[in-house]
């Protein structure tokens, strides 16, 4: 007895092991597609194995959702609990009611406002949508994204793309292909190059599969967009949650997560203060020994006194922290430095999303300014 199921689990594990292999990237242009790159993309997708693509928010590692054996190998190459479900990726509003159900009024306004846009929306799943795709849970998260590549792969795969973003589980989503190359060489056989994205952070999920529509994860589709859309929307309670007393509803948000390999702390407040805070924190590290990084705008990186201190953008042009944040986040992998001190970015249609990858990065360590 004991000896079949010990067999049986053996069986599983080799089936679903990684198996290294060689990783081809192909540029693609958004604006004239290499259409054999996309076909080459929809062949493997529908033999079942796996392929990395642009979207205007971050890389996605795409395999056929409807699957389970191919969304199990996501899990695999990412290191990815098992627990936490992928967004299906449509490429036309028509195959929706192919894996959702009880699509509403809510749904409807906003997928005509938003997609193909870096919006999710959760529904219950139908049938046709496997356990091993969703986590296990009788819900499924829908996108369609506003990227031609992808869009292209989407068709060419048969319709319905699992794709989370195609990073290492916990660390920075891919916003370039080089991101995605770093961390699944060898784990996926084709990689599609389209540049940087758009956007640089992962769409704003909310889930329609409750009376009140709720947000699990903010994105660049702000919360005063999706009420000025449907109305009554409110934020996930577990999202603010620093204590983890309250958990996000979405299960991929309490995993730590977009973190650099060294501590990082946000400092708060107002910009002088913070600058001034920033700098006393650098003093006392250096007299510490320990290497210092800072993240900072643009307009206030020449006031550090770091070991490295990095620009994510201009404070006034909050689209352009959003767009190279990850980046950012994952240079500091490659200097040596023992803790990274961030200004905060809370302001303008991204500062929610911001603030969240950031907390998260920072596994919520916040250093507050007295200073009004
Ligand atoms: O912008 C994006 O959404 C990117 C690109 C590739 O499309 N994808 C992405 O996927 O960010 P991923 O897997 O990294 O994040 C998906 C998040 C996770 O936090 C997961 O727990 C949550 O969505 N999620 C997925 N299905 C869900 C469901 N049925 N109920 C609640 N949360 C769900
Ligand atoms: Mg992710």
């Amino acid at each position: 007895m004991f000896h079949t199921s010990f067999i049986l689990e053996t069986v599983k594990e080799v089936r679903y092991n990684i198996v290294y292999m060689k990783t081809e990237v192909i540029q693609v242009d958004q604006l004239h597609i290499n259409q054999e790159a996309i076909a080459k993309a929809g062949r493997i997708l529908r033999a079942g194995g796996l392929v990395a693509f642009p979207t205007e928010t971050v890389y996605g590692l795409g395999a056929n959702a409807l699957n389970e054996e191919a969304a199990a190998k996501i899990y695999a190459a990412k290191g990815r609990p098992s627990d936490n479900p992928l967004i299906v990726h449509i490429a036309s509003a028509e195959s929706l009611p192919v894996i959702a159900g009880q699509i509403d009024e809510r749904a409807r306004r906003l997928s005509e406002k938003f997609w193909p846009g870096p919006l999710t929306m959760i529904f219950q799943k139908t049938d046709a949508v496997p356990m091993g795709t969703t986590g296990g849970l009788g819900t499924v998260a829908v996108r369609m994204p506003a990227n031609n590549i992808a869009l292209g792969v989407i068709r060419a795969g048969g319709g319905f793309v699992a794709a989370p973003s195609a990073n290492t589980s916990g660390r920075p989503s891919p916003t370039l292909a080089s991101h995605v190359y770093e961390d699944l060489a060898g784990k996926v056989p084709l990689i599609l190059d389209g540049g940087p994205v758009k956007i640089g952070l992962e769409s704003t999920i909310v889930d329609l599969s409750v009376p009140v529509a709720t947000v699990l994860r903010p994105g660049a589709i702000s919360l005063p967009m999706l009420r000025e859309t449907i109305g009554e929307v409110q934020m996930d309670a577990g999202l603010g949650s620093e204590s983890g007393e309250v958990r996000p509803k979405a299960p991929g948000m309490k995993y730590r997560h977009y973190a650099p390999r060294a501590e990082l702390m946000i400092v708060s407040g107002n910009q002088r203060a913070v600058t001034r805070e920033i700098q006393r924190l650098c003093t006392e590290a250096h007299e510490q020994g320990k290497r210092v990084g800072v993240i900072a705008a643009e307009e206030s990186c020449g006031d550090y006194d770091a070991d490295c201190v990095r620009a994510v953008g201009c404070r006034a042009d909050d689209a352009a922290v959003a767009a190279h944040l990850y980046d950012v986040l994952r240079g500091f992998d490659h200097e040596q430095v023992d803790v990274i001190y961030s200004e905060s970015f809370a302001d303008g249609q991204f500062g929610q999303a911001i603030m969240n990858r950031l907390l998260k990065a920072a596994g919520h360590r916040v250093i507050g300014t007295e200073e009004g």
